[in-house]
């Protein structure tokens, strides 16, 4: 059990389980790329994590780009996306791979797939470590999803509330 803010959270996901969850999404996209260099965007802050071990699993070199987008104020989205950092001009006529930490009602998502297609990329997938299908709202696709999970606040590995929490190893879930 930890503590964060006025919150306890419990394991949800051991570092084990996440390791082979990255594994074998590493494996997957670089089966689908292969001859390609896709343009890598993790989405800061909550991918950081989770992507700085995913591109290690990849068997091919590609350039990374940071993007900033942020929807969420402490457990909950606020159903507005705030622009930090954006997509490169540069992402026009390539492969770009978004790399998320959750999906949850696909509102952020959905907000930067419009803002990328805006600069004619020649594809776009979709990679998220988690996917909450109980509050998914959209309906765009997601091309490789880590793991499902049900609709509870969760945090670590690189995810946070209100900006701590990242730091742990395992992911943690709500304890109510
Ligand atoms: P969406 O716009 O509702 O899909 O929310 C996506 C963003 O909200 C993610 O990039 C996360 O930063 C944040 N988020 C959603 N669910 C959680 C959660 O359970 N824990 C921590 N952050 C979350
Ligand atoms: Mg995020």
């Amino acid at each position: 059990m930890v503590q964060v803010h006025d919150k306890k959270f419990k394991v949800y996901i051991p570092k084990e389980e996440l390791r082979e969850i990255v594994s074998r999404l590493g494996k997957e996209i670089s089966a689908d790329m292969k001859g390609k260099q896709p343009l890598i965007c993790p989405v800061l802050t909550g991918s950081f994590v989770f992507a700085a071990d995913l591109v290690r699993e990849f068997d091919f070199d590609a350039p990374v780009s940071f993007i900033k987008y942020t929807s969420y104020s402490g457990t909950q989205s606020t159903g507005t996306v705030k622009v930090g950092l954006p997509f490169p001009t540069d992402c026009t006529g390539k492969d770009v791979l978004i790399i998320e930490d959750i999906v949850d009602t696909g509102i952020s998502m959905e907000f930067m797939l419009n803002e990328l297609r805006k600069l004619n990329p020649a594809s776009i997938k979709v990679c998220t470590l988690l996917f909450k299908p109980s509050s998914f709202q959209k309906d765009f696709k997601v091309d490789y999803i880590g793991k499902a999970i049900p609709n509870d606040f969760v945090l670590g590995y690189g995810l946070d509330y209100d900006d701590y929490g990242r730091l742990l190893p395992d992911l943690y879930v709500i304890d109510e």
